[in-house]
């Protein structure tokens, strides 16, 4: 088989955002685009000849087509083998597990995550080194620094091969296997969770709803909730994976996942609601008439880790991203574990997990995971909720209480301002940054700034640093409101804006969080211009 290298030249838009390169399947479509992201790749990692390279999308629209270049490209390159999974499906978790377990040289997931899919939707390749994890920062600067320079990329001239088919194949001398995408992760699910606890769970009468929005984790779901945990038939709701996801936004929030927000505050609500997103990492988990905000979620999986198998006597820490509430940090404070703030994205975790500082991570954006794979893993958040509640026999919501008056309550809200001006929105971060020498010691309404400050990160282990991930402002009495623009967004800008408040005062802890946090909401859009410099009367999406 005879390698051709076709000539090529840069594109100059290929830098990673949050995570990885996601554009327009219009502009993936552009002839080399995909193919120079992934020569890029190839021309700045160590070697592939000898490990594996794991394959794999969420099956939205352009994942086959991608997966048959990348495939070429791989086997041009030298890549002995590939694991690839069946219909060119694996969960983004799954890649990670799968990089692990065989102890591959990295991988390419190809998703969008939780953007739409379809012709005029969106698509995205992302790159995960050896320890199953998105490339760190200085591998996907060196990525980029290659697209700028690019003029030439290998390939072969072989015919498509059967994707759906399970087995071994070829592409050129590479040989690819075409496994199961569902069976190695539901494996590692049963090593960590009580699956005969939870099995007498659903047994008992326990009823549960999980939305996989037509994205990839219904086969995953029916697996693990229907086939090994015994739920009943029709647990998994939107369970077959579509490529434009039934024409909807796979991200698992009260807006997006509606049906299953219906159902759980609606008059016959299950006792437990779930959902995840387009590629599987993301989760939201719900109790009857009873939502459970992300950052709450990582502090109660973090008080309870010793109910279960996996986790017993074996946290060491946990890591938030800087804009998740504090919630985690009291948990840790009282248990006497490390806590780290971290910037928004999942690479800025992998180096804790890898060293053992910590044994948990999460962020406000509905993703929570472990040290069991390098993603965040919405099936896997699920499960260890599940398992919290086959032991405790407690409802979600009572659990969630208890917690309060234990650690008391942050309050938290979400509030994106999508498809802004990008001009606009980077000078409102300007004005914001220029206002933020003077903000200490000033009165706002009820609260006395203590800090203002652009979060720079240090990273402890390999010392490297990240700088302007989001403007903070902090008040003396422990609230924040903090400001980022997305990097994740195809269309112009996306403005964030995280509010929080603490509440120790259990006769406090009922009010509806956009109630609580009305005065901070205020300060918040007045101190950074919001409507003026937007033009926007009130958030997209509000969560
Ligand atoms: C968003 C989330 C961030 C998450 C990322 C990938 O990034 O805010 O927490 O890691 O998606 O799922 P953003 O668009 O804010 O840059
Ligand atoms: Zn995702």
């Amino acid at each position: 088989m005879s390698v051709e290298t076709i000539a090529t030249q840069p594109f100059q838009d290929q830098k990673p955002g949050t995570s990885g390169l996601r554009k327009k399947v219009k502009v993936f479509k552009q002839p080399h685009y995909l193919e120079n992201f992934v020569q890029c790749v190839f021309d700045t990692q160590r070697d592939c000849a000898e490990a594996p390279l794991v394959v794999g999308g969420d099956g939205r629209y352009y994942n086959r087509q991608a997966i048959q270049a990348i495939l070429r490209i791989a086997a041009a390159n030298g890549c002995a083998r590939a694991i690839l999974g069946q219909g060119g499906i694996f969960s983004t978790p799954a890649v990670s597990h799968l990089i692990r377990k065989h102890q591959a040289r990295g991988g390419f997931v190809l998703s969008a995550s939780h953007n739409p899919g379809g012709p005029d939707e969106d698509f995205g390749i992302k790159f995960n080194t050896p320890n199953g994890g998105p490339a760190a920062e200085k591998v996907t600067e060196a990525i980029y620094a290659a697209s700028l320079h690019i003029h030439r990329y290998h390939t072969l001239n072989t015919p498509d091969i059967d994707l759906d088919q399970l087995g071994v194949t070829f592409v050129g001398d590479m040989q690819v296997d075409i496994i199961d995408p569902v069976s190695d992760h539901a494996d590692l699910m049963e090593e960590l969770f009580d699956f005969a606890r939870i099995r007498a769970l659903f047994q008992s009468g326990f009823r549960m709803c999980f939305d996989a929005m037509h994205a990839v984790t219904g086969p995953y779901a029916r697996e693990i909730l229907e086939n090994r945990l015994g739920a009943p038939a029709g647990t998994v709701i939107n369970g077959i994976p579509l490529e434009d996801f039934g024409h909807g936004h796979p991200d698992p929030n009260l807006v997006y996942a509606k049906e299953l927000a219906d159902r759980m505050f609606g008059p016959d609500a299950p006792d437990f609601g779930a959902a995840s997103d387009g590629d599987g990492d993301r989760n939201m988990v719900l109790g009857r008439h009873f939502f459970v905000t992300p950052s709450d979620s990582l502090a109660v999986i973090l008080a309870n880790a010793d109910l279960t198998p996996g986790y017993r006597n074996r946290v060491v820490g946990v890591a938030r991203s800087m804009p998740t509430s504090q919630a985690a940090d009291r948990v840790a404070a009282q248990l006497g574990l490390n806590c780290y703030e971290t910037p928004t994205g999942w690479k800025f975790f992998g180096n804790l997990l890898d060293s053992g500082k910590i044994t948990l991570c999460g962020e406000e954006s509905f993703g929570t995971g472990s040290d069991h794979v390098r993603e965040k893993d919405g099936l896997w958040a699920v499960l260890f909720w599940l398992d919290i509640l086959a032991a405790r026999q407690q409802s979600v919501a009572d659990i969630v209480r208890e917690h309060w008056r234990t650690y008391g309550r942050n309050y938290y809200t979400r509030h994106d301002y999508e498809a802004v001006d990008s001009e606009s929105a980077n000078r409102l971060a300007d004005a914001l940054r220029a206002r933020m020498a003077a903000l200490p010691n000033q009165q706002l309404g009820a609260y006395t700034v203590d800090y203002a400050d652009d979060f720079r990160y240090l990273d402890p282990i390999d010392q490297s640093v990240s700088e302007k991930q989001g403007i903070r402002i902090g008040f003396k009495d422990g609230s924040r409101i903090v400001y980022r623009l997305s990097g994740t967004g195809t269309e112009g800008a996306t403005l964030r804006v995280y509010i929080e408040a603490y509440q120790p005062d259990p006769a406090q802890h009922d009010l509806d969080p956009q109630q609580a946090l009305a005065e901070l909401i205020d300060i918040a859009n007045s101190l950074a211009g919001i409507r003026e410099r937007t033009g926007r009367d009130a958030p997209t999406v509000i969560t």
